[in-house]
Parts: C-alpha cells; structure tokens; sequence
C-alpha cells in the first residue's frame, strides 16, 4: 500500500495547499492558518518522517512525495486548489504541476529554485544525510536555524526557538530522506516558460539560501508571474514576517478567488 503524508486540515472553503520548508513540519504554517482559515481550507502535509506523517518510504523522490500529497488530498475529497510552496514545499510544486497542472488554481513559489543542485550541494546534502543518521539530528539544529533565519529573526527567540523546535521534532530518517530526495531532484527549469497559471513569487531581503537574485530569474521566465519581496526576512518569509507575508498572499488571492 501506497505510504500517504499527514495533512493538517483546517477552515472551510476553497482549498489552500501549503508545503513545508526542509527540515521543518507543517506547524511552519501557523501563521497563515490563523489568518486564512475563515475563508480558506487550508491543507498542510507534513514531510514524511516529521511532524505527524509516517516514516519515509524507501527511495524517497520529490515526484513520489508529490504523488503522495495528491492521492492524500483526493482522499480528503479535494480536487482543485491554490498551492503555496516555501523551499523543499517549493521544488515538490514543480512535480505536483507536471502531473496535475490542472488542479492548480494559483501558484506561489515562495524563497525557492528551480534549479537543481550542483554537484557540490549534492554532495553536501548526501554527507548530511548520513551525519543525522549516525549521530542525530542536534548536530544541525543550530546551524540550519542559522542558515533559515536572517540575523534579526534568529535573535528573537519567538522566532527561532520555534524553529529550533521542529527541527528537533523530526526524525533523522525523515531529515536524511528529504536530503536524498531534494539531492536528486531534476532541473525543472524548462517548466517555467510554458506555465500558465496565476503566480506569486516570494524572496526575503535577507535570504542566503534562495537570493533575490534568483526570484527575478524565475519571475522573468514564467509569463503568469509577478513578484513580492518580503523585507527583513531570510528564508522562512511565512514564519519570520508572516504580517506582510500573509498581505502578499492575501492580495494575491484576493484575485484568484474574488468574494462572490
Ligand atoms: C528548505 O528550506 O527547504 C531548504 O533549505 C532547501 C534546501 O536545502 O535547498
């Protein structure tokens, strides 16, 4: 039998499907749910092996882990909806809309590439893999918290402890597959320029691991897209500046479901 991610599954009305950053859980998400809930479902998987999703199942790919989230989603009755995707959520949105385009109202790419690694970030995510399976996952916590948050964010401890938190909430098999998965990932840059659908893209000011940079490479070459850029936040936009993160994706939605 097919392993199925958790979704959390809160509010009513149209379907808001919101995908995680790595090596975090589907909590990352709060924010936005407190703010859309009244008016949106909003479906948040969790990344197998953290939060309340099963252990990852052998040979993880992003493609599989997509196809997960749209079988769990056709269980839940959910056909159509609008996709938010933040990072590791970012580069699982290019496989979910090669299989099921049509599904996707709206689009947000949110701090993430379509790239795939270099031969060096490949390498460095394998030795990760294998440094959290053979002595756990407090050997990352500080240094991803580091590398997610912009400096500013990182000394608030309402901020960063959360973080901290999820990072040490998931498994070491789940972090190590996620790092296998996103490790293998393919280009999906040759996507861009034949996607049609209505879509945000988001960078934080202070983000290190997706510059803005690259934001405006994707914004220019998808012809629907249009960009915001969160200031003062580095990777995690949603959760370090969730008030102007939540306006841009208000805004943005607004438009895609206009009130009857
Ligand atoms: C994430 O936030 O999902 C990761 O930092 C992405 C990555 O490692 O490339």
């Amino acid at each position: 039998m097919t392993v199925l991610p958790h979704v959390h599954d809160t509010g009513s009305g149209p379907a808001l499907v919101f995908l995680h950053a790595f090596p975090l859980d589907a909590s990352q998400w709060d924010h936005q749910v407190a703010a859309f809930s009244d008016r949106y479902r909003c479906l948040r998987p969790d990344a197998f092996g953290c939060g309340e999703s099963p252990a990852p199942p052998p040979s993880l790919s992003l493609s599989a882990i997509a196809d997960g989230v749209l079988t769990a989603l056709d269980r839940l009755g959910v056909s159509e909806f609008a996709l938010v995707g933040l990072s590791m959520g970012g580069y699982t949105a290019f496989p979910l809309l090669q299989h099921a385009a049509a599904r996707v109202r709206a689009l947000v790419l949110s701090n993430t590439r379509p790239g795939a690694d270099s031969d060096q970030a490949r390498a460095d995510r394998l030795a990760m893999a294998d440094r959290v399976r053979r002595d756990g996952l407090e050997v990352i916590v500080e240094s991803m918290a580091a590398k997610l948050l912009a400096p500013r964010s990182l000394a608030e401890f309402h901020i960063s402890d959360p973080v901290r938190g999820r990072i040490r909430r998931c498994t070491p098999e789940g972090v190590a597959a996620c790092q296998e998965a996103m490790a293998s990932r393919p280009d999906s840059t040759p996507l861009l320029a034949s996607m049609s659908i209505p879509t945000l893209v988001v960078a934080g000011s202070e983000d290190v691991v997706t510059p803005i940079a690259e934001a405006e490479a994707m914004v220019s070459a998808i012809p629907s897209a249009r960009m915001e850029v969160i200031e003062g936040a580095g990777h995690l936009s949603n959760l370090e500046r969730w008030d102007l993160f939540n306006a841009a994706l208000k805004s943005f939605l607004d438009v895609a479901y206009p009130a009857p």
